[in-house]
């Protein structure tokens, strides 16, 4: 009789869950090229697309921004669709991701975000000292995103199946840095004392992140996004030892905590990429948390990289966003190489970090264009 209640209410959940999904009623998808690589998969094409492929690099982006702030942008369903449609419009790209930023989780924890042009973003009121933990709101700061969700399934319906679309976040570490530092920083000075003076505060810190962000990215998942990737990007400022210790754990809990919340609700996992920037020399370790997806920079030699990761793992990455300001004939002679390098299987073509700003749009065809043709 127990059993048989537990069985009805497990049924119940079940059902609501697949719900949850299915009553969006997403397009079947046309290329679902990313998909296959990230779980294995036979691809008719390598898949390739681009950090930051929403950007200043494209004119249409900058005219938008003449008119709206950033995280207006970002705030508005209908905006972030049309920033995100922008380099599918001009490029064969095989993903989309959501136009977003790492910073609205801060935001979201109740922190002010502003982005300074020329200069990036800013906290005008940054975490100093432990005490300043209090200050934070973490109780339903999922529920300050749900901006983040509705611009998912809005985008969903606007790509009509045509390519997958991308969900991300920012990692604990990476966040925890801005949080502290009150924007980007050369040497995260201040951050790294944190970890020194206050051990029990930065893990306190940390393990809120991970919370918010394993709230954020279920609401994400609910919402229609694909794939999730996970930008640990100021990885490189940590050494192994620091990485392993302030990084890593928190990286493998997200994964776990949010398959195991999926899963209660019979919502089907989805791959998530960890791209920890600088964090070469930890592949092997980074192979065991559960990711389907490693991003690499373009500091990591590919067949070294396989080596490192064993078969199981998908790789993505990682030419020099530098190196597309060489000629179209060098960018494609680049590109072939590291696609050959890589191979056909269980690989995503991208660059090692995100593009930047005074990229010519030429070298943006020259690379989407040759990684198809590579093999
Ligand atoms: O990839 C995409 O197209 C999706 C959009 C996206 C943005 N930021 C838009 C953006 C993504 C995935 C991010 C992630 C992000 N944001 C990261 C991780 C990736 C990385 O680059 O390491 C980080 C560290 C941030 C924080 C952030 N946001 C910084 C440091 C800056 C300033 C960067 C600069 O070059 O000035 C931003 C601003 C930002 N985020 C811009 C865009 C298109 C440019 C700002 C503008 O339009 O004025």
């Amino acid at each position: 009789m127990y059993c048989a209640l537990i069985y009805i209410l497990y049924a119940l959940i079940s059902v609501a869950g697949t719900c949850a999904i299915k009553q969006h009623n997403f397009p079947p998808l046309k290329n679902d090229n990313l998909l296959r690589a990230a779980r294995g998969e036979p691809v008719d094409r390598v898949p390739v697309w681009v950090m930051r492929q929403a950007g200043r690099y494209l004119p249409e982006f900058q005219e938008v921004r003449k008119h709206h702030d950033f995280f207006t942008v970002c705030r508005t369903p209908e905006l972030a669709c049309e920033v995100t449609m922008q380099p599918l419009r001009r490029f064969d790209l095989d993903a989309s991701i959501i136009f977003c930023d790492i910073l609205v989780i801060p935001q979201a924890l109740g922190m002010i975000v502003e982005m300074h042009a020329g200069v990036g973003p800013v906290f005008p009121e940054p975490l100093q000292t432990p005490a300043d933990l209090a200050k934070l709101t973490p109780e339903g700061a999922v529920g300050r995103l749900t901006y983040v969700g509705d611009a998912i399934t809005m985008m969903r319906h606007m790509l009509e199946g045509r390519v997958p679309l991308i969900g991300f976040t920012g990692a604990p570490w990476t966040l925890m840095g801005y949080m502290i530092e009150g924007g980007g920083s050369k040497t995260m000075a201040k951050s790294k004392a944190w970890l020194t003076d206050y051990p029990e505060d930065s893990k306190m810190l940390l393990s809120m992140l991970t919370n918010a962000i394993v709230d954020y990215l279920e609401m994400q998942v609910k919402a229609g996004a694909q794939l999730l990737q996970i930008f640990e990007s100021s990885a490189e400022h940590l050494s192994k030892e620091d990485f392993l210790k302030w990084a890593v754990p928190y990286l493998k809990d997200i994964r776990d905590k949010l398959d195991e919340r999926l899963k209660q609700q019979s919502i089907p996992v989805v791959p998530m990429t960890i791209f920890a920037k600088g964090a070469g020399h930890s592949l092997k370790e980074q192979a065991t948390l559960g990711y389907d997806v490693i991003g690499l920079d373009w500091t990591v030699d590919p067949v070294e990289a396989r080596k490192e990761v064993g078969p199981n793992i998908t790789l993505q990455g990682n030419l020099d966003p530098q190196d597309m300001y060489k000629t179209p004939v060098e960018i494609r002679a680049l590109t072939t190489e590291m696609v050959r390098k890589f191979g056909k299987d269980r690989y995503i073509a991208n660059l090692g970090h995100g593009i930047t700003p005074q990229t010519p749009i030429i070298s943006m065809e020259t690379l989407v264009d040759a990684v198809h043709k590579a093999i």
